[in-house]
C-alpha cells in the first residue's frame, strides 16, 4: 500500500472520501474503493470488470498495451522455448522454479495419480454419445467431490496440495474419456512410462488392438500449447473458480465452475469457433466478404479467434504459437492444405484492415491454437477441452492462493437496480 490517495468529493454534500492508491510490482495501481459505499453511500459501477482489480496476486502478469506475459515473473516465450508443461506447473503452483530433486518429485506424483477411480469411469455411460466433451468435462470434474473426501479440507495445506496435483493428473484422462465415449471407442488407461503430452496423445488416439507410436513432435507442440495456456491471471474462468472458491466450497466444484465458463465462445471455446468459422468461410475467396461481414454492426458476426479484452497490441501467446504452427503444418505436410491457406488469408487481411487496425484487434492465442490442434488430428469439439487442461494448472494456483489469503471473504459484488419500485401485490383477477 503506498502513501499515495485520491481523494473523492461528492458535489452536493460535499462530503470527501480518501483512495488509498495499492500499487503493485509491475503495472497500473488501484484505487482501494473499500471504504467508499460507507463513507459517501454510492457504489462503484464497472459491468464486465473493464476496470475493476478483484484481488492481489502473484502469479501471472500482463502488460496489455505491450504484449508482455509473466509467469511469476518469468517471460512466457523463455519458458515455452526452454521449459516443459509439468516444469511450468510447478512454478505457477508454488512461485519458484524446481531444482532437479523437485522436480522430478513433482512429475513423478502427476504421473502417478493419472487413473481415474473405476466408478467414476462408469458415469460416461450416463452421457448420451452426442454429448459434448466440455459437458462432460464439467460434470465428471464436478463430480470428483463425491470420491476425494481426502482433500475438502480446504484450511489444510497439505490437502490443497493433494488437490492440486490430483487435479492436474487426471485432467487428461478425464478429457481422453470423455472423447473416447463421443466416439464409441474403449477408454484407455495412462501409460507412466510416458510424459505428460505423450500419454494424453495416447489415451486420446490409441485403440487397444492395435500399437500407438506418439509423434515426438505432436507431443512437443501440445507441451507448448499448454504451456501457453495454463494462466492468465484474472480471466473470465479463472474469476469464476475464485468466484465459487470465495464461498468455501469444495475445490473440485470450483474447478467444474471454471470449466463451465471456459467453454463459452468470447473465452476458451473460441479455439472451436475458429475452425467452424474457418469452415463456413469456406474458401479464399469468400474472406473479404467475411471480412465485411465482421465489420457489419448490424451483423453479429465476429472474426472468431481475434482481439482481447487486455492485449491491445499483439497477443504474446499468439506470436509463439504461430512460429509454431508453421513448424507442426510442414512436419504434418499440410502447408498447402486449403483451411490453412485460408486461415492464413484471414489473417493477412484483417492485419491490414482500418477497422481491425483502429481498434487493435490483433489474432489472439486461439485463432493459431485450433489450427495446430485440426493439424495434429484432434477432433474440433476437443480443443476445448485442450485449454481446459492447460488451465486447470493456473486455476488451482489461484485457488490455492486465494485459500491461503488470509483476508479472503466471499466475493458478493453489488448492483444498480432499475427494476420497478416497490408496488403492492395485485389479485389475479384485478391484474
Ligand atoms: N471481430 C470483429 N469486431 C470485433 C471483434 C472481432 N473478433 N472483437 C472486437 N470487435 C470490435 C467490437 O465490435 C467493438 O467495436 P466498436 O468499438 O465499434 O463497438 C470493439 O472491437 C471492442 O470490442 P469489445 O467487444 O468491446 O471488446 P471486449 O474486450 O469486450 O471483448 C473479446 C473481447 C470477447 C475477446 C472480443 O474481441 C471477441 O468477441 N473476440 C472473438 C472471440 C474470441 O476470439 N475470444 C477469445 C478471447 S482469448 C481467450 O479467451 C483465450
Amino acid at each position: 500500500m503506498a502513501n499515495k490517495a485520491f481523494t473523492l468529493t461528492d458535489p452536493e454534500s460535499g462530503r470527501t472520501s480518501e483512495l488509498p492508491v495499492v500499487e503493485g510490482t509491475l503495472g497500473t495501481p488501484g484505487l482501494d474503493i473499500r471504504k467508499l459505499n460507507g463513507e459517501m453511500d454510492v457504489f462503484t459501477y464497472d459491468p464486465a470488470f473493464t476496470a475493476t482489480c478483484s484481488c492481489e496476486s502473484r502469479i501471472t502478469y500482463i502488460d496489455g498495451a505491450n504484449g508482455v506475459l509473466l509467469y511469476r515473473g518469468y517471460p512466457v516465450d523463455q519458458l515455452a522455448e526452454k521449459s516443459s508443461f509439468l516444469e511450468v506447473a510447478y512454478l505457477l503452483l508454488y512461485g519458484e522454479l524446481p531444482d532437479q530433486g523437485q522436480l522430478d518429485e513433482f512429475v513423478n506424483a502427476i504421473t502417478r495419480h493419472t487413473m481415474l477411480n473405476e466408478s467414476l469411469t462408469k458415469f460416461f455411460d450416463g452421457f448420451h454419445y452426442d454429448a459434448h466433451p466440455m459437458a462432460m468435462l464439467t460434470g465428471i470434474v464436478g463430480s470428483l467431490s463425491a470420491f476425494y473426501h481426502d482433500t475438502t479440507d480446504i484450511r489444510d495445506p497439505e490437502h490443497r496440495e493433494i488437490f492440486a496435483r490430483r487435479m492436474i493428473a487426471k485432467m487428461p484422462t478425464i478429457a481422453a474419456a470423455a472423447y473416447k465415449h463421443s466416439v464409441g471407442q474403449p477408454k484407455m488407461y495412462p501409460s507412466n512410462d510416458l510424459d505428460y503430452t505423450s500419454n494424453f496423445l495416447r489415451m486420446l488416439f490409441a485403440v487397444p488392438a492395435e500399437r500407438y507410436e506418439v509423434d515426438p513432435i505432436a507431443a512437443k507442440a501440445l507441451d507448448v500449447l499448454f504451456i501457453l495456456h495454463a494462466d492468465h491471471e484474472q480471466n473470465a474462468s479463472t474469476s469464476t473458480v475464485r468466484l465459487a472458491g470465495s464461498t468455501g466450497c469444495n475445490p473440485y466444484a470450483a474447478i467444474a465452475s471454471g470449466i463451465a465458463a471456459l467453454w463459452g465462445p468470447a473465452h476458451g471455446g473460441a479455439n472451436e469457433a475458429v475452425l467452424t468459422m474457418l469452415n463456413q468461410i469456406g474458401d479464399v475467396s469468400q474472406v473479404p466478404k467475411f471480412i465485411e461481414k465482421a465489420k457489419d454492426k448490424n451483423d453479429p458476426f465476429r472474426l472468431m479467434g481475434f482481439g482481447h479484452r487486455v492485449y491491445k497490441n499483439f497477443d504474446p501467446r499468439a506470436t509463439i504459437i504461430r512460429g509454431y504452427c508453421h513448424q507442426v503444418l510442414e512436419h504434418m505436410g499440410m502447408e498447402n492444405h486449403p483451411l490453412f491457406e485460408l486461415a492464413m488469408e484471414l489473417e493477412r487481411i484483417a492485419l491490414e484492415d482500418d477497422y481491425f487496425k483502429e481498434r487493435k484487434l490483433y489474432p489472439n492465442v486461439d485463432f493459431y491454437s485450433g489450427i495446430i490442434y485440426q493439424a495434429l488430428g484432434i477432433p474440433v469439439n476437443m480443443f476445448t477441452p485442450m485449454f481446459a487442461i492447460a488451465r486447470t494448472v493456473g486455476w488451482a494456483a489461484h485457488w490455492c492462493e486465494m485459500q491461503n489469503d488470509p483476508g479472503m471473504r466471499i466475493g458478493r459484488p453489488r448492483q444498480i437496480y432499475t427494476g420497478s419500485p416497490k408496488r403492492d401485490y395485485a389479485p389475479i383477477d384485478k391484474r
